[in-house]
C-alpha cells in the first residue's frame, strides 16, 4: 500500500497524524501545543511503557517475534541516544512520546511503525505519568523521612533539660521542652508520610490498554502490561483510565501540605534567629549574608520554604481549576497536568533537603530559651493550679493570680513578692516560681514536661523504625 503524501517540508515535517491532513502544522500551533520542553523527563517512563506494550503485542500474537525484537532493539538505541545527549529532536516532535515513536520508526522501519498498535497517546501519556509518580512521589516521602530523623535526633539531644517558652497567639504561654517542640513538627510530618503513601497507592494503576478511550478491537492484555510495569492493578474503565488525574491532584495536595508544614517551621526559624528571640543560630553553610550590611546573617532557606509554599498552593489550585470543567474522556487540557506536578515535586524535594540540612546543623541557644521561659509570669497557670489543689475553684484562682500579675506590672513589683504576701498564696506557693519548675509540672501524657517526654520520644523513634523499606522499582 502506498504511503499517503507527506505534507510540505518532507518527512521531517510530518506529524504522527499526517495521513488525515493535506497541510502540515502551523508554527504557531506547534509553539502553543508542544509539551516536549517539559515532558522530556518522562522519557524513561515512556520507554518502559513501550517495552511492556510491544512485548504484550508479541505475546498475544499481534506482532511477530522478529518485529518485537526489532522494536525492542530500536527502543534500546533511543535510550542510548537520549542518555548520551545524541538524540536529535525534529521540529514536529510535539512531545517526548511522539519523538520516541518517530525515532523507533526511523530505526526499525515497518516493525517500528507497529509500536503504536492498539495504543493511543491518551493511555500512553498517563501510563508514563503514573510510572513516574510512583518513583518521584516515593522520593519526596523519603525526603520527609530524612527530615523527621533529624528532628527526632535533635529532640533526643535536647533531652529533658532544655526548655523554652511555648506560645499561643505568639504570646508567651507556658514553658515547653525544646524536644517536645521539635517533636510537634515531627508528628505533623508523620501525617504527610501517610498522605503521600495513600496518594501513591491510588496512583498505582496501569491505564495502558485503554487506548484513546474505549480499548481496542485487538486482543490486548492490559493485565500483562500492568504486571510488566510493576503496577498493582489495571484500570477498570477505559474512559476513567484516560480522563483521571486525581492521582496528580492528590500528590500535589500531599506535597502542598508538606510545604505548609515546612513554611510554618520556617517561620519559627525566622523568628528564633532574630535578635529579638535569639533562640537559634544557623550554621554558616545554611545561612546567607547581606550584600550591604556586613553584620547580617539571614535565614533564607526558612524564608524560601515559606515563600515557595505560595507557588505550590498555586500549582494545586491551577490544576484543580483545569480539571473541573472537562467532559470525559481525554482532553488536551490534561497536558497541563505536568508542569504543576513537576514543579511541586521539585520544589518540595529541594525545600526538604535544605530545611533538613538547616535543622541538622543549627545551634539551639538553650540558655537564652531558658531565661525567656523562666520569666515568673510563665508560672501563672501553675500558681492558679496550686490554689486549685488546695480547694479553690479554678475560675476564682485564675482571678486571684491574674490580679497579682496585673499589680506586678502596674507597680513594677516582682511577682514573687506579691505571692509571698498574698493571703491565698503566701511563702508556701513560692516554690512554683522557681526557675525550671513550670515545665517539670507538665505531666499529662503527651504533654510538654520531662516525664511524658521519654515515652513520646520512644514512640517517635518506634514510628521511624517501623517504616517499611521504600519499594524498589
Ligand atoms: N503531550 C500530550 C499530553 O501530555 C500528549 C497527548 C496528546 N494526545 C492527543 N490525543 N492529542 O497530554
Amino acid at each position: 500500500m502506498a504511503e499517503p503524501e507527506p505534507p510540505p517540508g518532507g518527512a521531517e515535517g510530518r506529524t504522527l497524524w499526517h495521513g488525515r491532513f493535506a497541510e502540515g502544522p502551523a508554527e504557531a500551533l506547534l509553539a502553543f501545543t508542544a509539551s516536549l520542553g517539559f515532558d522530556q523527563r518522562l522519557a524513561g517512563d515512556d520507554l518502559a511503557g513501550s517495552r511492556a506494550h510491544v512485548r504484550m503485542l508479541g505475546a498475544v500474537g499481534v506482532l511477530g517475534g522478529d518485529e518485537v525484537a526489532a522494536v525492542l532493539g530500536a527502543l534500546d538505541q533511543v535510550e542510548a541516544e537520549l542518555g548520551a545527549g545524541a538524540f536529535v529532536f525534529a521540529p514536529t516532535d510535539e512531545d517526548i512520546h511522539t519523538a520516541i515513536e518517530r525515532r523507533v520508526t526511523e530505526l526499525a522501519g515497518a516493525a517500528g511503525a507497529k509500536l503504536h498498535t492498539g495504543r493511543s497517546r491518551n493511555d500512553q501519556v498517563v501510563t508514563a505519568l503514573r510510572h513516574f509518580v510512583r518513583r518521584e512521589g516515593a522520593a519526596v516521602r523519603d525526603a520527609v523521612l530524612d527530615l523527621q530523623a533529624v528532628l527526632v535526633a535533635r529532640a533526643g539531644e535536647a533531652g529533658t533539660e532544655a526548655y523554652l517558652p511555648g506560645y499561643t497567639h505568639l504570646q508567651r504561654a507556658q514553658p515547653v521542652l525544646l524536644g517536645h517542640h521539635l517533636l510537634a513538627h515531627f508528628w505533623a510530618f508523620t501525617r504527610d508520610v501517610a498522605r503521600l503513601d495513600d496518594a501513591l497507592a491510588r496512583a498505582d494503576v496501569s491505564p495502558l490498554g485503554a487506548g484513546a478511550l474505549a480499548g481496542s478491537s485487538l486482543p490486548l492484555d492490559p493485565d500483562a502490561t500492568a504486571t510488566a510495569l510493576g503496577f498493582s492493578r489495571r484500570f477498570e474503565n477505559s474512559l476513567d483510565a484516560v480522563a483521571d488525574r486525581d492521582f496528580v491532584a492528590e500528590l500535589c495536595f500531599a506535597c502542598t501540605v508538606v510545604m505548609v508544614h515546612l513554611s510554618r517551621l520556617g517561620e519559627e526559624v525566622v523568628l528564633w534567629t532574630s535578635e529579638e528571640f535569639g533562640f537559634l543560630r544557623l550554621a554558616d553553610e545554611y545561612a546567607t549574608g547581606s550584600s550591604m550590611l556586613p553584620q547580617k546573617k539571614n535565614p533564607d532557606i526558612a524564608e524560601l520554604a515559606r515563600g515557595k509554599t505560595g507557588r505550590v498552593i498555586g500549582n494545586l489550585t491551577g490544576l484543580l481549576a483545569m480539571l473541573k470543567g472537562l467532559p470525559l474522556a481525554y482532553n488536551r487540557d490534561l497536558q497541563e497536568d505536568k508542569e504543576p506536578l513537576f514543579d511541586t515535586l521539585d520544589t518540595t524535594r529541594l525545600a526538604l533537603r535544605a530545611v533538613t540540612g538547616m535543622m541538622a546543623t543549627a545551634e539551639f541557644r538553650v540558655d537564652v530559651m531558658r531565661a525567656a521561659a523562666d520569666a515568673p509570669a510563665s508560672s501563672a497557670t501553675d500558681l492558679a493550679e496550686w490554689l486549685v489543689a488546695r480547694g479553690t475553684p479554678f475560675r476564682e484562682a485564675h482571678a486571684i493570680v491574674g490580679s497579682l500579675v496585673r499589680q506586678s506590672l502596674d507597680r513594677a513589683v516582682p511577682l514573687a513578692e506579691l505571692v509571698m504576701t498574698d493571703p491565698h498564696l503566701g511563702p508556701d506557693a513560692l516554690g512554683v516560681l522557681e526557675p525550671g519548675q513550670a515545665v517539670v509540672r507538665r505531666r499529662t501524657p503527651g504533654g510538654a514536661g520531662p516525664e511524658p517526654f521519654g515515652p513520646q520520644l520512644a514512640a517517635a523513634r518506634a514510628w521511624l523504625a517501623g517504616r517499611p523499606a521504600p519499594p524498589t522499582d
